[in-house]
């Protein structure tokens, strides 16, 4: 009987726990066979139960697509957006709207978003801030994408290549996370019609070959319709008005006009806008010099320098307001406030 328990313990030890073997195997009154069982019993419990929460530890660790990594976050998106991005009613109140009702009810198609305007007014930053509320590790997340069409996609010739990978690379991904995300920037200097690879994915599907897409977000960023967008803003100006007055539906006229007749603007008689399935259109409007102040004041917060008009109007000094004669907007919006401000506290 002892031998054959003892054997037993041994077997048992090889597995994981060697409790067994603190008991002594000779001590009176003890039932050494049920001691086998129970301990026998608590190793495999414990080893299924480890194989149980192997996924889960595994998830805490390693970026999953689950709720251990993705988050929904839109109070958040909406405090930042509202605290730090600068001189943008349209994109704020819209932005998080969108994304809200995507991420509430089972969404009926992928949320495709296009942000328009000039350089610098902060299209690449909401982006970042989208991913920050959405996804844990933000922007390093690998279920957020980033295409840089100069970066990505520089020959107009090569086309057909880009064309398949871009098809590949949103099947394989979404296959693997169906919440993932997908930046395209400089869409405006995208080879035009490579845009409409991804249509079948943003459309109205509930899945393709097995795959569900509705739960993906596309941020396609372009300066499209900038030029546009400024002349209206700067129209309100003249004509004594606040541009917090601009409405969402002006802007968003202007915005599809020139996304839809510039040649281009990636965007240029794209299948996209002709069968309505970019969901929302954000317009940028041009920064003030009251919203660079901002800018800046954010920058040398964020760098833990004092804040003082002195410096301010230093880095104010740095950057380009156009048009000539109202020097109304910075031609860069906030881009280069950063790297000013290193120049300038050098010289301090
Ligand atoms: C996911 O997208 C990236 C590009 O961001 C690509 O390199 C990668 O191969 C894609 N993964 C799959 C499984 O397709």
């Amino acid at each position: 009987m002892l031998l054959r328990v003892k054997s037993r313990s041994f077997v048992l030890c090889l597995f994981a726990v060697c409790i067994f073997s603190e008991f002594p195997n000779d001590v009176d009154g003890f039932e050494p066979i049920s001691i086998t069982t129970g301990v026998a019993s608590i190793t495999a419990i414990g080893i299924s139960t480890l194989a149980a929460n192997f996924g889960s530890i595994k998830s805490k660790f390693l970026e999953s697509c689950d709720d251990n990594w993705l988050k929904k976050d839109t109070q958040g998106l909406k405090n930042d957006l509202s605290t730090r991005l600068h001189g943008q009613h349209l994109v704020i109140e819209n932005v998080v709207k969108a994304i809200q009702a995507h991420k509430r009810h089972l969404p009926s198609k992928a949320l495709v978003m296009s942000f328009h305007g000039w350089t610098g007014c902060g299209k690449n930053y909401v982006g970042r801030f989208i991913a920050e509320h959405l996804y844990h590790q933000g922007m390093k997340s690998k279920f957020v994408h980033l295409f840089v069409a100069t970066h990505h996609f520089p020959h107009a010739s090569r086309i057909e290549t880009y064309k398949d990978q871009v098809r590949d690379w949103i099947k394989g991904n979404i296959t693997a996370c169906p919440q993932s995300m997908f930046i395209f920037d400089e869409v405006d200097k995208m080879p035009p019609g490579l845009l409409d690879i991804i249509l079948p994915f943003i459309d109205h599907h509930e899945e393709i070959n097995g795959v569900d897409y509705r739960h993906s977000i596309f941020l396609f960023l372009s300066n499209t319709g900038g030029n546009l967008i400024n002349r209206k803003t700067h129209e309100y100006w003249s004509q004594g008005r606040k541009r917090e007055e601009i409405s969402y539906k002006v802007m968003e006229e202007v915005v599809t006009t020139g996304a839809f007749n510039e040649k281009t603007s990636g965007l240029w008689h794209s299948a996209l806008i002709e069968k309505n399935l970019i969901n929302l259109f954000v317009p940028f409007l041009p920064m003030e010099t009251s919203h660079v102040k901002l800018c800046i004041r954010d920058d040398l917060t964020s760098k833990g320098h004092e804040i003082s008009d002195e410096i301010i109007n230093k880095v104010l000094d740095e950057l380009h307001f156009i048009p000539e004669d109202s020097k109304l907007y910075s031609k860069s919006g906030c881009k280069r406030v950063s790297e000013k401000v290193n120049m300038v506290m050098e010289t301090i």
